[in-house]
């Protein structure tokens, strides 16, 4: 008997840092500039092991410089379907087959803004968070998913502090 061969299912972990009431921003153009350094360090040492990276097209226009030499694709409405421009991709999402398109990679870091977490998770995109959550409370900014989301339990993998200034880092499976 011939076994038909699954395709490849790669992992996806999503990265966020918040403060304590929730907020992922202060403004929608920039990137966080209020988490730690150790937390830098951590998503800098995280992405070595990432073959991809996605992101709507808000965090890519504040982040393009760190992303333009990875695979990265770019969540956005403009395209009909998939755009290119050397290694980053312009994506349709929602008129693209996202797991065929993921298909060849291993390891896939979501690395935000709020709306392409939540459509990540809501289409069963999504393995892992890690969550690191800064001493502050902000009262005001970006949820850490744009525009809310469904209830969804996790189950906690591992917690520990980054450093002795109050900055956890939370590490979750998410339980679909
Ligand atoms: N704290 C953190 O760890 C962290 C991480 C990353 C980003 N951020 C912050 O988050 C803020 C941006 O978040 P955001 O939620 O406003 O924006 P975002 O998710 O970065 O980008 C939103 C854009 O992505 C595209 N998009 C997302 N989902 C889509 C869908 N389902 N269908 C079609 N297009 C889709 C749309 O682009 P078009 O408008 O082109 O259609 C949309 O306007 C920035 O301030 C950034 O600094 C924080």
């Amino acid at each position: 008997m011939i076994e038909k061969l699954q395709p490849h299912k790669p992992k996806y972990t999503a990265f966020v840092a918040t403060s304590v009431d929730g907020r992922s921003s202060l403004t929608e153009k920039t990137l966080p500039d209020w988490n730690s350094q150790e937390d830098r360090q951590f998503l800098h040492q995280s992405l070595s092991h990432m073959d991809a990276v996605v992101v709507g097209r808000k965090t890519y226009e504040a982040a393009a410089k760190h992303l333009r030499k990875r695979i990265t694709y770019v969540f956005s409405s403009r395209p009909t379907t998939l755009c290119h421009r050397e290694s980053v991709t312009f994506v349709n999402p929602v008129r693209v087959d996202l797991e065929k398109l993921f298909q060849d990679h291993k390891n896939v870091a979501v690395l935000g803004g709020g709306m392409a977490y939540r459509f990540m998770l809501e289409n069963h995109l999504l393995d892992e968070l890690f969550v690191t959550v800064e001493p502050l409370i902000f009262g005001r900014g970006t949820p850490m998913f744009t525009g809310g989301t469904k209830t969804t339990r996790l189950d906690l993998l591992s917690s520990r502090p980054l450093n002795s200034s109050g900055t956890l880092l939370l590490h979750y499976r998410i339980n679909h």
